[in-house]
């Protein structure tokens, strides 16, 4: 516990009592609100909020991020907190899931927009445009994750899939998607080493080729979008 206390104060920084009201929050509803399992309680900290805070390190300063199928606000609410520099968009189709994020944002009082839709559907793209890193976790095998971030990526930005033991599988197993998305060869990362147990590995892959059709310019608030930016 010592080290993970020294690791959340390292990570978080000046976020620290944010991240702990996040915690306090899932501890307190995420079970009964189906956002995590029952046994994910008392392993928040190393299992969710430092795993999901530490992919920050592959993150430059102050570009604009969306985090793909974030559910309980994961990986993208730890990241808000830990890098107050980055804008990041929350994009999530579930409605309940949706209120809970919402929530969240005006509690901790971030400055995160929140979208409702699937990552794929034409509306979301045409709200997003292109950004410079898509994160995602735990939302699709690697072939299907490419042909719904990619498309949400300027060229030579980057998606970040936070991937288990399976990421060097999975990106043997789905190359060709990977390639047919317009994306690089992909990347195997461990982030957090020396901070977490357990580092984060990131399946990192590049947008090497722009997108086919323009999906127009980023507009902020129109349908379903929750935002406290000044647009
Ligand atoms: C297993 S949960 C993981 C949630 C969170 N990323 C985490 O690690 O706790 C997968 C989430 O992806 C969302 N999702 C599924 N398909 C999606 C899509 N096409 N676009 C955006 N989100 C999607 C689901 O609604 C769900 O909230």
């Amino acid at each position: 516990m010592a080290d993970v206390r020294r690791a959340a104060a390292e990570v978080f920084g000046a976020g620290l009592s944010r991240a702990e009201r996040f915690a306090a929050l899932l501890e307190r509803h995420g079970v009964e609100r189906g956002l995590i399992g029952p046994r994910e309680v008392d392993r928040l900290w190393e299992r969710h909020l430092l795993n999901s805070a530490v992919i920050g390190e592959r993150i430059p300063p102050e570009v604009e991020v969306v985090d793909v199928g974030s559910g309980a606000g994961l990986p993208g609410i730890p990241l808000a907190i830990a890098r107050p520099d980055l804008r990041i968009t929350l994009v999530e189709p579930m409605a309940r899931r949706v209120e809970w994020l919402t929530e969240v944002v005006d509690d901790l009082d971030l400055d995160v927009r929140v979208l409702r839709g699937r990552a794929e559907e034409k509306a979301v793209r045409a709200e997003i445009g292109t950004v410079d890193v898509v994160t995602a976790r735990a939302v699709a095998p690697l072939a299907r994750l490419v042909g719904w971030c990619l498309p949400l990526l300027r060229e030579g930005g980057m998606m970040l899939a936070m991937k288990g033991a399976s990421a060097r599988d999975e990106v043997a197993r789905d190359a060709d998607a990977v390639t047919r998305a317009s994306g690089g060869t992909p990347t195997v990362s461990e982030c957090g080493a020396g901070l977490v147990e357990v580092p984060t590995t990131v399946v990192i892959v590049e947008r090497i080729r722009p997108q086919a059709s323009a999906h127009g310019k980023r507009r902020r608030n129109t349908v379903g979008v929750r935002s406290k930016r000044a647009g």
